[in-house]
């Protein structure tokens, strides 16, 4: 897919690795519509990128992804604005195993709604022309941390939802491509207090033993990995990006 011209929905799009997917989006020529549950990043973030990118490109719509009413407002307000929507980028998360039923909210739930409510904007077999969804994982999604045992089952979690709904079965009849993208360790504001993220405090050691050997990497290093995947990338596919390399497909054992 090229993405000139066309129209992305980013979720969690008001800081860290979807406000640099924002960004790489606009610099290839898409239009964005920037959705996150923080108002004041989101609209100050818009307002800049409009001054920069042009008025017509970008809006902010307030959006907190475990409410789909909310969630759908985002989307009717996107197509509104620019006709039509071609990207979903469902990238909002957190991690904080001490909120887990948030955490599971905003990472499972959020990713499902947004890729249903994308099949109905953009299915061929609804009102939609096709497009792309990207659900963001991590590479606990892969290889999960002893430290964050919720964190990494939602995190492994979109990467069945993606490979099953990314199944040509689906994309036959929505014209809707479903693929994963895969970062490991992030410089973004994921981790505040780890201590007060982990189920309990003592978890501590175990988070240091699994970062260990992690080197965070840039959020616009992310970024390009979203554009090459929407340039290359099968449906079904799941790519991990990380230590700032090319982003890689993870192959699995045909069944
Ligand atoms: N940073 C990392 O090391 C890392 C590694 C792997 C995966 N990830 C994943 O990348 C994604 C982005 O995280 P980040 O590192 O940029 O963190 P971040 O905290 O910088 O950004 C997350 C954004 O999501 C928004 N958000 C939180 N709850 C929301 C909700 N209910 N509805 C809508 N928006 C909401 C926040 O306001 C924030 O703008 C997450 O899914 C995270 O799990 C991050």
């Amino acid at each position: 897919m090229d993405v000139k011209g066309r129209v992305a929905l980013v979720t969690g799009a008001a800081s860290g690795i979807g406000k640099a997917c924002a960004i790489e989006l606009l610099n290839e020529g898409a239009m964005v519509s920037i959705c996150d549950i923080n108002a004041e990043e989101g609209e100050k973030l818009a307002e800049t990128l409009s001054t920069q990118y042009g008025k017509n490109r970008v809006i902010f719509c307030q959006c907190d992804v475990t409410d789909y009413s909310q969630f759908e407002e985002s989307f009717h307000t996107t197509a509104s604005a620019f006709g039509y929507i071609d990207i979903v980028v469902n990238n909002a998360g957190i991690m904080n195993d001490r909120f887990w039923e948030l955490e599971v909210d905003i990472n499972v739930n959020g990713v499902i709604r947004g890729t249903l409510l994308a099949e109905r904007f953009m299915a061929t077999n609804r009102s939609g022309q096709g497009g792309t969804v990207v659900n963001i994982g991590s590479n606990v999604s892969i290889n999960p941390y002893a430290s964050v045992p919720i964190y990494s089952a939602t995190k492994a979690a979109i990467v069945n939802f993606t490979r099953a709904f990314g199944h040509q079965y689906h994309v036959d009849s929505t014209g809707v491509k479903v693929m994963a993208l895969c970062p490991s360790a992030t410089d973004s504001k994921l981790l505040g207090d780890v201590s007060k993220q982990l189920l309990w405090p003592r978890y501590v050691e175990a988070w240091q033993r699994d970062v260990a050997s992690s080197v965070p990497q840039r959020a616009e290093h992310v970024a390009k990995a979203l554009i090459h995947i929407l340039n290359e990338g099968k449906s079904g596919s799941v790519w991990l990006v990380e230590k700032d390399q090319p982003p890689r497909e993870i192959t699995f054992p045909k069944h």
